[in-house]
């Protein structure tokens, strides 16, 4: 064992130092063996097109040993599926737009067959069994897919025509509809490419606003969960779980495969790092493949004894397992779509150490109804819990009740008095309303027009004590804003702007 792994460290060696220049890192192809390799972004990466589609291959199986394939599609939009619906028993398939847009279907056996429209940055997990298509909306549109296990580019060979092209284009810029597999008699004859067609899916069209279904899957408007073992998703850009890890610079992991939640093979991540210097990133040696694509930014990878290679957008790094690399940025935001074979690749180790953020959603500022008074008292006193504040209004049903009371009162008596109420649109309270996060009660009214800020206290509470504080309150109210209202009138949708600037 110890003289075997020697064996393979001095193989390594050998290889390694033969070949450390740029330009032996710099491939057009991806090579016949695993080796550490940089295809820049539209080279030829056996490419063919299969009608309008042009189809590359940056890792295949012979490149990774078949840990995965990474793929490209460019193809200007089409009226037409990009290929007929079909299954794929053995291999898992993952959606990811570069740029442009396209739509996505997957239907796992009777579940509700789901369709999103996907933008930059968006994803969907096509597991197997699941019967899916796609089709090219925009002009300049690249899909990004990853398939694992690899060496699923054989069908694209087979299928389609080799193709060369003197300036590198994304594309064949002309439109014809034509789908990859638009003849049924073809689709259906691939079955040693692990392609099942299934010509009876009919495609839904009834998106909304990029989602069919359209409840519950909050498609770019909150959070996207990773789905269960064995099922579709879609994670949208940027709504999926985010990980904060401040070890190497800062550096944001956005995880679309992991092995928790999909009990995968494999990792699929984005990564997004700070601007960071070489000194300060580790050197990873992994048990599985791995490889990096460029989606915004520039990134520095300096693998095995070559010298460190500059990448910029759809530019792909490949590492074998075994090879030791560094990575980093030198410009402000760089972002990486990152595939690793097996579980502990570059994402999971980040992740480790890294803090969950949450996505920031949409705070809704609303007038208050009368309907919102129980959860406004539920909220005060899980708020105000401070000893001093608890011994005026103790937490006890009876100062509960007082509570709700007194604002019901007021609310339904006082029209001088506003409730406004902030709600979190996507998180609900026990009653299945949006939650209250924050709330205030406005007077328009001078103390001498309204009276008493308070009914009578209650029983649960400390008479002589309130009076105390709660007056002291009011004579610190009259000596501090005196007679003049601090306040002018204005619309409540204006309302937002006049909390925050102070203007009046
Ligand atoms: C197409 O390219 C592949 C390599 O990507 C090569 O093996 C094959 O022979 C080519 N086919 C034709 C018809 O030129
Ligand atoms: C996991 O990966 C290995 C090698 O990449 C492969 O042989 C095996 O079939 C994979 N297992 C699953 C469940 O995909
Ligand atoms: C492509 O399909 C669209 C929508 O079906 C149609 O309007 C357009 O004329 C077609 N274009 C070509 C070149 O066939
Ligand atoms: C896919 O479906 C086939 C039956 O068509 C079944 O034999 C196979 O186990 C399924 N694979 C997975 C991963 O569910
Ligand atoms: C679609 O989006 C618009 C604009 O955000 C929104 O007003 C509308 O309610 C949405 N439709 C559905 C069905 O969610
Ligand atoms: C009524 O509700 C407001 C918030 O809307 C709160 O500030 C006030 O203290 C509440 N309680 C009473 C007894 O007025």
């Amino acid at each position: 064992m110890l003289t075997s792994s020697l064996l393979l460290l001095a193989s390594f060696g050998v290889c390694l130092v033969q070949s450390a220049t740029l330009e032996e890192l710099y491939l057009h192809n991806a090579p016949s063996f695993p080796r550490p390799y940089v295809i820049p972004h539209y080279a030829n990466s056996h490419a063919v097109t299969i009608g309008d589609q042009l189809y590359r291959f940056t890792v295949t199986g012979p490149s990774s040993d078949n840990a995965f394939t990474l793929m490209s599609t460019n193809a200007p939009s089409s009226g037409a599926l990009g290929v007929l619906p079909h299954i794929h028993k053995r291999h898992s398939e993952n959606f990811f737009n570069l740029k442009g847009r396209f739509q996505l279907w997957a239907q796992k056996g009777a579940d509700e067959q789901q369709a999103r429209l996907l933008t930059q940055g968006d994803y969907g997990s096509v597991p197997r069994n699941t019967t899916h298509t796609f089709q090219i909306l925009d002009p300049d549109t690249e899909m990004v897919g990853v398939v694992v296990p690899g060496g699923f580019e054989e069908l694209f060979y087979a299928l389609g025509t080799n193709y060369t092209s003197g300036t590198d284009t994304p594309f064949v810029p002309a439109v014809s509809n034509s789908s990859s597999t638009s003849d049924p008699s073809i689709i259906t004859s691939l079955q040693k490419f692990d392609v099942y067609a299934q010509l009876d899916f009919e495609p839904r069209r009834d998106l909304v606003n990029g989602t069919a279904p359209v409840d519950n899957s909050n498609w770019h408007t909150g959070d996207n969960a990773l789905g269960t073992s064995g099922k579709p998703y879609f994670v949208a850009n940027g709504y999926g779980p985010k990980y904060l890890s401040s070890k190497y610079g800062y550096q944001v992991i956005q995880p679309l495969v992991t092995k928790q939640a999909q009990d995968a093979n494999y990792t699929l991540s984005t990564i997004s790092l700070s601007r960071q210097t070489k000194d300060n990133t580790p050197t990873y040696i992994l048990p599985g493949a791995a490889a990096f694509e460029v989606l915004e930014g520039v990134l520095m990878i300096q693998i095995g004894n070559y010298p460190v290679a500059t990448l910029y957008t759809g530019d792909v790094a490949f590492i074998p397992v075994g090879v030791a690399f560094t990575y980093y940025t030198e410009v402000p935001f760089t972002k990486l779509l990152y595939v690793n074979s097996g579980s502990n690749g570059v994402d999971s180790q980040l992740i480790k150490g890294a803090k969950r953020m949450s996505t920031p959603n949409p705070l809704v500022l609303e007038l208050a109804t009368i309907e919102d008074i129980p959860a406004i008292t539920e909220l005060w006193f899980t708020v105000f819990n401070d000893p001093g504040m608890r011994h005026l209004i103790p937490d006890t049903p009876g100062a509960h009740e007082w509570f709700t009371e007194a604002n019901r009162t007021d609310m339904l008596t006082k029209p001088y008095q506003k409730y406004i109420k902030v709600v979190d649109a996507n998180t609900k309270d026990t009653q299945g309303r949006a939650r209250i996060v924050a709330y205030a009660k406005w007077d328009l009214a001078m103390p001498d027009e309204r009276g008493a800020r308070f009914p009578p206290w209650h029983g649960d509470m400390p008479g002589q004590d309130c009076d105390a504080f709660f007056g002291g309150l009011e004579r610190a109210r009259r000596r501090v804003m005196g007679d003049r209202k601090h306040y002018c009138k204005l619309d409540p949708r204006e309302l937002t702007a006049y909390l925050l600037c102070d203007c009046c």
